[in-house]
């Protein structure tokens, strides 16, 4: 774990020194749980975007985008429940007077409990060797059996706790397992209270009446209120879906894991609007595919898993998370609800317009129920990185550090380098650079030897770099260095496009999704 966290340090600190995040309004000593991206980061997050958004709506006929404003009339979150219910339980350390969420304290204790019955697994799988029966041991170890009720018993009281939000019960549990405060190492806690997560504002001048004013918690709810003028201008039929890129805003207590959790974030959307009963079938697809999207970037299926709900939110009759082996453990990246038709409802209920859909097949109107497929750009962002950031010893004892990106978001494609600034060798780097990019991105640098050259593109994931030499200018060729396997090849000028066109191409990730 320590090994871990140094590495998760040296990673913020490589993003901050290669130009990809940066602390927000750092010379002011930043400004807690907030970021910029920088150079690097604004391309990576770019590629990611524009992955998802065509995953969206190139893949699929029947989804289309819009771009909601921030600002929403403050019904609208009334409506939604998140005025009344989108909070989260907190609970102070007297003594450190750190807050925590009561929530994460324990699910961070059954987790211990989970790793206590894989080191047991793990140790008797290398005691057995190859005849080792993991299912049977977990089922008859008594050690294994011990852990495994002690977590039963904590869910379920968890779980209870949450259904019927019962704030004493959360702090109980607390209490009856000792859990301590990372930081004071005491059991000295409050009660635990409930923190609305909304940030807000005011619209207008006070002497016109100054209006409250939410800023979004969710991209959501701007599709659900666009959801009929889209359906009818665009003349959609169900089943359909809307997607959307864009900020939202949650005061999160506890804000750490650098961008894991923000107070400013960014979020990649999708309602799936689909006739009532049909949602489950629905939700299982969506499941399937947006599973295949992550898995097609490479970056280890085993770095994947689902985490079905134990509290279901306010609006949903079935939730999944799909979480990603971070440095800190598996964490969501991306939810995927069934949410039924709770929200669509709701604002017709506060508006007192009808927005129900006709459906001329059936002949009859209905409030669609929603899948929603729900990912941070952010926490996606990260869980690339950390999964491309690697330290490699080469031959010789020299190290480096290369960020294995998926070529597709990488921020550079290509880098074009002369050996020697003189003697011509820049203007034909030049020249090349000209001729492609129209193609993709690329980066001109002479600075420094190709060496050191070959590090800093390694270190922001260039997947290819050109060498432009003195044979160049004789027959137009340039070597062609693979980040990974750091081979070069000579190869004609003409080829560049396409060689590095069609590894960088986002097309074969496309067609692992769509793929039976
Ligand atoms: N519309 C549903 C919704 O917002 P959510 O599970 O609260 O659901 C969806 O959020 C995704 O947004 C999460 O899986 C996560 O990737 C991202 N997200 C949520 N809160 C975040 C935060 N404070 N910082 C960064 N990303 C966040």
């Amino acid at each position: 774990m320590a090994q871990q966290e140094e590495v998760f340090k040296k990673l913020i600190a490589h993003c901050k020194e290669y130009g990809f995040v940066f602390p927000s309004s750092e010379i002011y000593d930043g400004l807690s749980a907030v970021y910029d991206y920088g150079q690097n980061g604004v391309e990576l997050k770019n590629n990611i975007k524009r992955y998802w958004w065509d995953s969206m709506v190139l893949l699929n006929e029947n989804v289309v985008g819009i771009d909601a404003a921030i600002f929403m009339h403050p019904t609208t979150w009334k409506a939604s429940g998140h005025v009344d219910a989108f909070n989260d339980p907190l609970i102070d350390n007297k003594d450190s007077k750190k807050r925590y969420r009561a929530d994460v304290l324990i699910e961070e204790l059954l987790a211990k409990y989970d790793d206590k019955i894989e080191k047991e697994v793990e140790k008797a799988a290398k005691r057995f060797g190859e005849s080792f029966d993991a299912t049977l041991f977990r089922q008859t170890n008594p050690r294994v059996q011990e852990h495994q009720a002690k977590r039963d018993e904590i869910h379920n009281r968890f779980v209870k706790a949450l259904n019927d939000n019962d704030l004493d019960g959360l702090k109980q549990i607390i209490v009856d397992y000792e859990i301590v405060c990372p930081v004071s190492g005491t059991k000295n806690w409050t009660d635990v209270r409930q923190f609305n997560l909304m940030f807000s504002t005011e619209m207008g001048s006070t002497a016109d009446g100054a209006l409250k004013i939410y800023l979004r918690p969710e991209t959501a709810q701007g599709i659900f209120v666009n959801y009929l003028n889209v359906q009818k201008t665009g003349r959609m039929k169900i089943p359909f879906g809307i997607a959307q890129i864009g900020k939202a805003f949650r005061n999160e207590i506890v804000a750490r894991q650098f961008i894991f959790r923000m107070r400013e974030f960014e979020q990649m959307e999708m309602q799936f609007f689909v006739r009532p009963g049909s949602e489950l079938e629905w939700f299982k697809q969506w499941k399937a595919t947006r599973l295949k999207w992550h898995k097609a970037l490479g970056l280890g299926d085993h770095k994947y898993r689902f985490h079905d709900h134990d509290k279901l939110a306010h609006y949903a009759n079935a939730a999944t998370d799909i979480e990603f082996e971070m440095p800190f453990g598996f964490k969501e990246v991306e939810g995927i609800h069934s949410r039924t038709d709770f929200d669509l409802s709701s604002h017709e209920k506060f508006s007192g317009k009808s927005i129900k859909y006709f459906d001329p097949e059936l002949n009859e109107s209905y409030t669609p129920f929603v899948i929603e497929t729900s990912i941070g750009v952010d926490r996606m962002f990260l869980s690339i990185i950390a999964a491309a950031y690697t330290e490699e010893t080469l031959e010789g004892g020299e190290t480096r550090v290369v960020l294995k990106l998926p070529p597709a978001l990488a921020p550079i494609k290509l880098a074009i380098l002369p050996l020697i600034k003189k003697d011509g060798l820049p203007e034909k780097a030049r020249e090349i650079i000209e001729s492609l990019k129209f193609d993709f991105k690329c980066q001109y640098d002479e600075k420094d030897s190709i060496g050191k050259r070959y590090r800093r593109q390694d270190a922001i994931g260039t997947p290819y770099c050109v060498t432009v030499d003195h044979e160049t200018l004789e027959n137009n060729t340039v070597t062609l260095r693979d980040r990974d396997t750091m081979l070069q090849e000579r190869i004609s000028i003409d080829k560049l496009s396409t060689i590095v066109g069609e590894k960088v191409s986002m097309k074969p990730l496309f067609k692992k999704i769509t793929e039976g």
